[in-house]
């Protein structure tokens, strides 16, 4: 049966919706309690990367819980977290070589940002406190990562907790005001971070932090290719450490293990969560390399972060258990063969009224809507044309994931994909054919 507010005891997210009740999941489909079968374009929040119902990784999960269910990372290591950190050692770029595991992208964006801090602190520079981070963006929600996060109308009531960050403007090229072309452009480059960073003097910033690729922040918004390369380079001319926010686009959903494999930049913090355990348990990671990690060793001699559930041995057993999944089925090559296909059949979408771009690497997706795709004005918010496009998709039985607030801080409207990557290819063109009802059927209905 559907369920909602207040006649179920569990407190949605949302207070006023009715929720579908799903009671089978499998490859990219689910099936609700009244029998409604649901095709899910965006991996639920873009976590399901190895498809719903793979048994043998809850199995994995279990045999683990059965061997060692839990120990404190605080008192004693076990063979599992000491087996994924081995495997992502193998995995990551450069000299991320060292692990931080924890239960959630918000957390592990957190307690980069501490030892960020914490490595200054150790090194005697404790003016080095602040985090630059970009606009759009969004990087978890407890109350730094919220601060760090540009969507002010996630914030407006917690204002008093949060802290100030200064901004930088993201590579957005579908919104700058040169769309992408020129080739100076301090925001499309790169460049406008040294500029800020100097503005703001160098001795006072610790951190830059931004997403590799866009997640729904900015619809998948694919920065240039020297991007990532000439951030390395102002944040070693100035000696701020740049945090890569892997957390969406990470764990292979743009074709690579690590979405800043085709910048061939390697940052000096990484975080990534949602697909690296595909949904089987709630895992998220900071990767640190020992360049920073001795500066610890040396000071105080210990990461000063804590959480409960910090390298318990059950998530990472569904961490193990997908690299190994991921790797017997090939499925990063499989998300790039999909991916191109997925962007192909979606241009197909581009003509559609009220369609302004299609972008992304991989299987990830963003389709940005706008009432002029001229001068690319977005939809005045009150239509609530994302919602309006998710609900129709819905109903023709399509989940993707809408995003609202990026043309300018309050309109534009998005809706982003990013399907499972066991994807076929008959399941890519459903995909489209039911996103086009759903625009077929949302800009007919709107109000002039
Ligand atoms: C880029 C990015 N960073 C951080 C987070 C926070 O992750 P979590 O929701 O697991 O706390 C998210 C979640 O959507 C995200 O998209």
């Amino acid at each position: 049966m559907p369920m909602r507010y207040p006649e179920s005891h569990l407190l949605y997210r949302n207070l006023a919706r009715t929720y579908p009740l799903i009671v089978r999941a499998e490859g990219c489909w689910l099936e609700d309690s009244e029998g409604r079968r649901y095709l899910d374009g965006c991996g639920g929040a873009f976590v399901a990367s190895l498809g719903h119902g793979v048994g043998e990784i809850g199995d994995a999960v279990a045999a683990q819980t059965r061997q060692v269910d839990y120990v404190s990372g605080l008192t004693f290591t076990n063979e599992a977290a000491e087996t994924l950190a081995r495997e992502l050692a193998r995995l990551s770029p450069g000299d991320l070589k060292h692990f931080f595991f924890l239960s959630s992208g918000s957390d592990a964006i957190e307690a980069a940002l501490k030892l960020a801090r914490q490595y200054w602190m150790e090194l005697g520079r404790p003016d080095k406190r602040l985090i630059i981070a970009l606009e759009p963006s969004y990087h978890g929600n407890t109350l730094l990562a919220l601060s760090l996060g540009a969507r002010q109308r996630y914030k407006t009531y917690f204002q008093p907790w949060l802290v100030d960050v200064p901004r930088l403007p993201a590579p957005y090229s579908y919104r700058c005001p040169c769309r992408g072309e020129r080739e100076d452009c301090p925001r499309c480059s790169g460049a406008g971070l040294a500029r800020l960073i100097e503005e703001l003097g160098p001795e006072n910033v610790a951190a830059f932090i931004g997403e590799p690729v866009g997640g729904s922040s900015t619809g998948a918004a694919v920065p240039r290719d020297s991007y990532w390369r000439t951030v390395r380079e102002i944040c070693d001319r100035y000696q701020v450490l740049w945090v890569a926010d892997e957390v969406l686009v990470g764990a292979g959903r743009t074709g690579t293990w690590s979405a800043l494999e085709p910048y061939g930049a390697v940052p000096d913090l990484a975080v990534m969560g949602k697909g690296i355990s595909g949904g089987y348990a709630p895992l998220a990671v900071v990767a640190v390399p020992r360049r920073i990690a001795d500066v610890l060793a040396a000071g105080s001699s210990a990461v000063l972060h804590a959480q409960t559930f910090v390298h318990a041995p059950s998530i990472c057993a569904a961490g193990i258990a997908t690299i190994e999944y991921l790797r017997r089925h090939d499925l990063l090559a499989r998300c790039r063969e999909m991916g191109g296909r997925m962007h192909r059949k979606l241009a197909a979408l581009r003509e559609l009224p009220g369609v302004g771009d299609i972008r992304g690497r991989g299987l990830l997706a963003g389709i940005e809507f706008v009432k002029d795709r001229e001068t690319r004005a977005p939809f005045p918010r009150e239509q609530r044309f994302a919602e309006r496009i998710t609900a129709a998709a819905e109903q023709a039985g399509l989940v993707v994931w809408p995003n609202s607030g990026h043309a300018d801080g309050v309109n534009g409207d998005l809706v982003m994909l990013a399907p499972p990557f066991v994807v076929s290819d008959g399941e890519l063109d459903q995909i489209v054919d039911r996103l086009r009802i759903a625009l077929e059927t949302v800009p007919s209905s709107l109000a002039p």
